[in-house]
């Protein structure tokens, strides 16, 4: 075991703390981490937990949402300024203008978006249970908000009248049907797994489509033993430790950098500091507790 990761399991220890890490964080978090997982399955753990402390190996998003779902633990973000592209592509101001163009219609928000914009969300949602939450809904119309590839993607599962935002996940849409069909060509025999923030193009080529812990999943039950993933490359850690007789394949620039950005050395100094703490305004944590909490209720 190497010093880092001594240091660490006796802070953990030390501090009543848990580690909970994201399955497109780097190899050694994912193996340092308590819990490994996708983003609704981080969620229950974070609001489960009875540690004191909970370090979130992930973007600032999911640590918020941590935050609202357990106000009174210390969550802590080891890389604070690692942020998710698509969350930035939404605000509380955009959803009050969607809202007032569209009256009536209800407003489900992808977990990927800030704190603040989840204040004007009627119900968030993860790409795991989408398609329950939107259906579990009274309205008819309903905005999607932000991720568009998401959003097409529940619209082609539910009879309601799905508004699509602009926004995406700069990872998944670089992904394109040329791109898939090349791979294709490389391993012929090989399914097709997606994660649903790619193009609907890109989705129709695909065998199976489903959140990251589904995609770990899928890729056992596929009749293939090469497996093309179209999502971020962090996910083949778990994949080859799950499923080693099988061989994946990946698009080579899907990786998520500032996912990428949380390391070893961060986690200890968030541990010995308590730097990158998750604080949100108390109207904020309020605000936004309803539509997370509203969502971890709804698993599928
Ligand atoms: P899931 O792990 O919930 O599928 O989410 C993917 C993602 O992009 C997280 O940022
Ligand atoms: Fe955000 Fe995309 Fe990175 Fe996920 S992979 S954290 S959606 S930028």
């Amino acid at each position: 075991m190497s010093t880092v990761t001594e240091r660490i399991l006796q802070l953990k220890k030390e501090k009543n703390a848990v580690i909970l890490a994201h399955n497109y964080t780097s190899s050694d978090i994912q193996d340092a981490a308590d819990y490994v997982g996708d983003s609704l399955g981080l969620s229950i753990r974070a609001a489960e937990s009875d540690a004191d402390v909970i370090v979130f190996c992930g973007v600032s998003f999911m640590g918020e949402t941590a935050k609202i779902l357990s106000p009174e633990k210390t969550v802590l973000l080891p890389e604070p300024e690692a942020r998710c592209a698509m969350a930035s592509m939404c605000n509380a101001e955009q959803i009050r203008h969607a809202r007032q163009k569209n009256p009536g219609a209800a407003v489900v928000g992808y977990v990927n978006s800030t704190a603040e914009s989840k204040c004007g969300m009627d119900i968030c949602c993860t790409s795991s249970n989408a398609v329950a939450v939107v259906n579990s809904l009274k309205q008819k119309d309903v905005i999607f908000a932000p991720d568009m590839n998401l959003g097409a993607y529940v619209a082609s599962k539910t009879d309601k009248n799905i508004i699509l935002w602009d926004g995406f996940c700069p990872v998944h849409q670089s992904i394109t049907v040329r791109q898939v069909c090349a791979l294709k060509e490389m391993h012929p025999g090989a399914k097709i797994l997606a994660h649903p923030e790619c193009r609907p193009e890109v989705l129709a080529l695909a065998d199976g489509i489903g959140s990251t812990e589904k995609m770990l999943a899928m890729a056992g039950e596929v009749d293939s033993e090469d497996v093309i993933i179209l999502t971020e490359v962090g996910m083949r850690h778990r994949l080859e430790a799950l499923h080693p007789l099988k061989r994946f394949h990946f698009p080579i620039q899907a990786v998520c950098m500032t996912m990428k950005m949380i390391e070893l050395e961060s986690v200890v100094n968030a541990l010995e500091t308590f730097s990158g703490e998750v604080v949100l305004d108390p109207n904020v944590l309020k605000g936004a507790y309803a539509s997370v909490k509203r969502m971890i209720e709804l698993r599928d």
